[in-house]
């Protein structure tokens, strides 16, 4: 294990290095506090795979845990660009670095680009919501620039632990709050024309 990527909240996100030198991050889940607690309750409660979670905050940080690896499992086999997932114990989930050499790539939300590349990039994250919805059968929930890294010319989506399965009772305000947030950060920040977030709609459900 080496240096602290990121210390947010609830957990922390390390780089560490496997046997043959790999690079990987280590994402910790800590502690929760009993606001984030009560947060996440929606996304576990009506995933019909965490449905029997005991309700003390050691086993809902392990199913958090869990949830983040296997949503990441099902997006990876889906063919959608995320950190390779290795392996989950308790409240450790290992996976891929974005980055190099121990230096995270940007978030979307740090970079300033050419108008085109953000066309560019636009399209590759819609179509990203599409596969998810179509072929992972599973919505992001908390899209935005903060959870997208852009590492050169790829277009990596993170921080899954929240995602839910399409029969989740939620799942379609979610999707239409994730479009939301993405058009207007393409829109507002990086200030070029999005389409309509009706007819992103309809193009990631059909
Ligand atoms: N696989 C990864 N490779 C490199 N850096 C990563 C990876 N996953 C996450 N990070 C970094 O760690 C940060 C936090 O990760 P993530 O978004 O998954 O957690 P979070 O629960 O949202 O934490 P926070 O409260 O800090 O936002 C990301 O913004 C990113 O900078
Ligand atoms: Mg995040």
């Amino acid at each position: 294990m080496y240096g602290v990527v990121s210390s947010g909240k609830e957990a922390r996100v390390y780089w560490a290095k496997n046997r043959k030198g790999d690079d990987l991050a280590v994402k910790i889940y800590l502690t929760f506090t009993s606001e984030f607690k009560k947060s996440i309750r929606q996304y576990i409660e009506g995933d019909p795979r965490f449905e029997r979670i005991r309700g003390d905050t050691r086993s809902i940080i392990y199913a958090w845990t869990r949830k983040e690896y296997r949503n990441l499992k099902r997006m990876y086999g889906a063919g959608i660009r995320v950190p390779k997932p290795y392996y989950c114990h308790k409240n450790i989930l290992v996976m891929e670095f974005i980055g190099e050499n121990g230096v995270r790539a940007p978030l979307l939300k740090e970079t300033r680009l050419e108008e085109d590349e953000y066309y560019d990039i636009l399209e590759r994250v819609l179509n990203y919501m599409g596969l998810m919805y179509k072929k992972a059968r599973l919505v992001h929930a908390d899209l935005s620039e903060y959870n997208i890294m852009i590492l050169g010319r790829e277009v990596v989506i993170i921080d899954v632990a929240q995602s839910v399965t399409l029969d989740h009772p939620m799942a379609d305000y979610f999707l239409r709050r994730d479009i939301k947030n993405v058009l207007r950060y393409f829109r507002e920040e990086a200030d070029i024309e999005t389409p309509s977030e009706e007819e992103v709609y309809r193009r990631i459900v059909q």
